[in-house]
């Protein structure tokens, strides 16, 4: 499938909502936790695939400001897993020359966890190859009210409105320097956008499979990346 992607029209950036761990592990008598921890060879999986097609950038959905709802242990467990890929993948990150950042309200996370993501990126600083970003209670909404009071604080602070415009606006933004996502991918079969990317998807093209997380695999990406391939984009322009 790999040899089928026309490799000069990669989509720049492809985001993912990574969902279905709670229903992988159901179908399989398991606990929800269980089902998250088989989600996090799928991120490895994809990443790896990611970076041998030559995509310039992935992000991947792994904890919304919502999922505070879900039960302390399940949240405890989430949170638990993102602070031990990063001990488990940093070295392999770069020696892929995988650039490594993570979005969303990372200052009300657990210290340990801001640390290991703080050394991650650190220590991918240097990367150029892809861009992995992790969003970690992360929301949309949040994100854009954010812009708006950094945006506020600065007209403040120098006695005039920054000059705006939608490019300057995605500079205040968490993915800030990333190109709009082309594809979106979610797994499970919802057809939700989950307050993820809201002003960056304004144009992304929309990929669902009814496979879940845990099953997700390289061959999975490239068949979103093909179908994507086969899309005519419009963007408002004419068909
Ligand atoms: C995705 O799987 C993981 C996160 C949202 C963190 P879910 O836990 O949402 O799985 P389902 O949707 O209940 O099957
Ligand atoms: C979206 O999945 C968030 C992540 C994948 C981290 P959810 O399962 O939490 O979203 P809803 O509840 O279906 O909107
Ligand atoms: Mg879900």
């Amino acid at each position: 499938m790999l040899a089928e992607i026309d490799r000069t029209r990669l989509p720049r950036h492809v985001a993912a909502i990574m969902d279905g761990n709670g229903r992988w592990a159901a179908a399989r008598g398991l606990t929800r936790i269980e089902g998250h921890a088989a989600g996090v060879e799928s991120v490895r999986d994809t990443v790896e695939g990611a970076a041998r097609l030559g995509l310039g950038a992935l992000t991947v959905f792994a904890f919304s400001s919502e999922n505070w709802r879900r039960p302390p242990g399940e949240v405890a467990a989430l949170l638990e897993l993102v602070g031990r890929y990063l001990r488990q993948e940093t070295d392999n990150l770069v020696a892929n020359d995988i650039r490594f950042r993570a979005i969303g309200r990372l200052g009300e996370l657990p210290t340990d966890l801001q640390a290991g993501l703080g050394r991650t990126t650190e220590a991918t600083k240097a990367c150029r190859g892809l861009t992995l970003s992790v969003a970690v209670n992360y929301g949309s909404r949040a994100e854009i009210v954010d812009a708006v009071r950094r945006i506020a604080a600065r007209a403040a602070r120098e006695g005039k409105a920054p000059e705006l415009d939608e490019r300057r606006f995605g500079e205040y933004l968490t993915t800030s320097g990333l190109p709009d996502p082309d594809l979106l991918i979610r797994t499970s079969g919802e057809m939700r956008v989950s307050n993820f990317l809201l002003f960056q998807s304004a144009h992304t093209e929309f990929w669902t499979t009814l496979t879940l997380w845990p099953d997700f695999r390289q061959r999975d990406l490239y068949e979103a990346i093909l179908a994507y391939q086969r899309r005519g984009r419009r963007s408002g322009g004419p068909g």
